[in-house]
């Protein structure tokens, strides 16, 4: 199996967990904007937590749980990145963004509803307290203002800064805005097998960055059909990439070495973690 398809297959398994999960919430037209945010996507970091776990042996039920739950805080980063006063978007995952399907208002609730949804997830997992405890925890951290949120500020402020930012410093946001999730989804299948996970940290910290790299060079290079969301924004948004400071080349260039620096973090682990390998190779070779 290719490994779009081996993605894909994951995907209906997460997509089917969450249809389940938000089957439990009382009919209402926020959840109509929830399932809208959660249908489509990769789930790439779905799949990340569900491989690293398999590092450990731990129990699919339980990981794709924890993958539903990422891929909620995910979902309602999203909906609120797409929103008028950040990044105004009008199409995600080729479909219209919630804040054009429905209101600001709608946006802004669904995207505090998944988000909570996701803690709510992780507190009822099938596991010791301590484990569910700690996935808790370090999912607040890294969604917060020391992680995705702290990114997206610094996103948002270099629109208007004054100096154009450096590289060190549109890698310290990148590692934020999205890393800090990517690296979340790789750890916690250690955490959850109650395993040593440094090797995931220094494979998900370079990958993080080459996902970035990757979909700011979609950005310019890539196609509307294809991505689901609109291209050739970020240049005129004054959004601070790689692309901007490095070209296409350079930038790609630039993802590649990461790419290399993630597939040798795993040098220690056996043909299981090949997903793993797969999923940084597709990182940069994305066309979506
Ligand atoms: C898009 O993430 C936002 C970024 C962090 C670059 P994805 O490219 O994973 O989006 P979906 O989930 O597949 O739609
Ligand atoms: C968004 O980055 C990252 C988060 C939502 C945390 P982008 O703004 O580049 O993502 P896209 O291109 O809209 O998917
Ligand atoms: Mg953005
Ligand atoms: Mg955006
Ligand atoms: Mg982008």
């Amino acid at each position: 199996m290719s490994f779009e398809d081996q993605l894909r297959a994951t995907s209906v398994e997460i997509g089917t967990a969450t249809i389940n999960v938000l089957n439990q919430l009382p009919e209402s037209e926020i959840l109509h904007a929830m399932a809208h945010a959660m249908n489509g996507g990769k789930r790439l970091r779905g799949y990340l937590v569900i491989e690293s776990a398999g590092l450990f042996g731990v129990p699919r039920t339980v990981t794709i749980q924890a993958a539903v739950a990422i891929e909620c805080l995910h979902a309602y980063s999203l909906v609120h990145d797409d929103l008028p006063t950040m990044d105004d978007d009008d199409l995600r995952r080729g479909q219209p963004t919630v804040h054009v399907k429905w209101d600001d208002a709608t946006a802004i609730l669904a995207g505090d509803a998944l988000q909570t949804l996701a803690f709510e997830v992780l507190g009822g997992l099938d596991a010791s307290g301590d484990v569910r405890a700690a996935l808790i925890l370090s999912l607040a951290k890294a969604s917060g203002a020391a992680g995705m949120v702290l990114g997206q500020a610094q996103d948002i402020a270099a629109e208007t800064a004054r100096e154009r930012l450096s590289l060190d410093e549109i890698t310290a946001l990148q590692a934020n805005k999205t890393g800090a999730l990517i690296r979340w989804s790789a750890e916690a299948g250690a955490i959850l097998g109650q395993g040593d996970k440094t090797a995931l940290t220094r494979y998900a910290t370079a990958l993080g960055l080459a996902f970035q790299i990757a979909d700011d060079l979609l950005d310019v290079t890539g196609d509307e059909a294809q991505t689901g969301k609109r291209v050739g924004k970020d240049a005129g948004a004054g959004k601070a990439t790689f692309v901007d400071h490095l070209g296409v080349n350079g930038a790609r260039t630039r993802a590649e070495e990461l790419v290399n620096e993630a597939v040798s973090a795993l040098e220690s682990f056996d043909a299981r973690a090949d997903g793993l390998r797969d999923a940084a190779r597709f990182v940069v070779e994305r066309r979506f």
